[in-house]
């Protein structure tokens, strides 16, 4: 039986998968950051609840340790754990900044320091990480979340070349617009009105974002993206990026297809 760890999995796109890979019969490490919370995914055998924080290393390489222990190893790890930010980038305090980074980065890139000894040792493995729309296009007010996201799209890519002389894989999850508490209680918000200066970008962007951002008819659900998660999990290709949403395929295709500055062109009329 193959074995999945999960950061991330006590809501939206993580709990979503984890339900999704435990019914395709995996055994499923469902980390997060208070495993006492939760309540229906310890329910199940073959899923273990533990704990990863991945703003803390050592919790990381005590959950592996355990899952292999109780599952014998790990096959696929997948990358989820992550916040968005919106705001003006001059509003954002330091310790926002360093947060988003330690979190959207820096722990997903520990979390596959943690694992990679033990992919090695079997001479195989996948890593799965969630990135975005986001790490492909940006929009505005979200400088952070972009710049973490794009940050994730390099580092991976780049890993692809490298692990793959070592039998390892690792791919891209580029979700849409995605019901989960992205946009509710999960998202760091730096707007600043007394930096006068942006209150009428930041008033139209709110009117617009009201008008058309998350608007829960045109999100895709978490389950779907469990759907591509498991495809890539198990479709036994080198392919590298996996667009998750009607709208994530239909941003990727003009950015391919119309180029960049038409991309930008488009997004800066949308905020005019
Ligand atoms: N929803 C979207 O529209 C969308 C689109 C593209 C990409 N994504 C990406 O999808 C991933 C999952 O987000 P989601 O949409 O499922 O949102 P979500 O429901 O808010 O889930 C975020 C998960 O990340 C966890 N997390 C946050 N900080 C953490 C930390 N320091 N250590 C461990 N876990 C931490 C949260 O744990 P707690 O429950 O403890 O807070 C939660 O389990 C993120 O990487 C996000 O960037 C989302």
């Amino acid at each position: 039986m193959n074995t999945i760890l999960i950061t991330g999995a006590s809501s939206g796109i993580g709990k979503a998968a984890a339900r999704h890979f435990a019914d395709k019969g995996w055994n499923v490490i469902a980390a997060m950051r208070v495993p006492e919370k939760e309540t229906e995914l310890t329910r199940a055998d073959h899923i273990m609840v533990t704990r990863i924080d991945v703003e803390l290393r050592s919790t990381m390489a005590e959950a592996a340790a355990r899952g292999i222990e109780r599952f014998g190893k790990i096959d696929v790890l997948l990358n989820n754990a992550g916040y968005g930010s919106s705001g003006i980038f001059e509003a954002a305090s330091d310790e926002q900044i360093q947060r988003q980074f330690d979190v959207n980065v820096f722990g997903l890139m520990n979390m596959t320091k943690a694992v990679l000894p033990h992919f090695r040792a079997n001479k195989q493995g996948l890593i799965i990480n969630v990135s975005s729309i986001g790490g492909i296009l940006a929009m505005p007010t979200m400088s952070l979340y972009h710049a973490a996201k794009f940050a994730v799209e390099g580092f991976t890519e780049s890993l692809y070349y490298e692990l793959a002389s070592q039998n390892i894989r690792v791919k891209l999850i580029e979700p849409g617009s995605i019901k989960t508490d992205f946009g509710g209680r999960s998202m760091d918000f730096f707007f600043d009105d007394s930096l006068t200066d942006y209150l009428e970008f930041a008033d139209t962007y709110r009117a617009v974002r009201a008008q058309m951002g998350e608007n829960p008819a045109r999100q895709s659900s978490p389950d779907l993206v469990a759907e591509v998660i498991y495809e890539a999990a198990t479709d036994q290709t080198n392919q590298l990026r996996y667009a998750a949403g009607e709208d994530a395929k239909a941003l990727i295709k003009l950015k391919r297809e119309s180029g960049d500055q038409a991309v930008i062109q488009q997004i800066s009329r949308m905020f005019a």
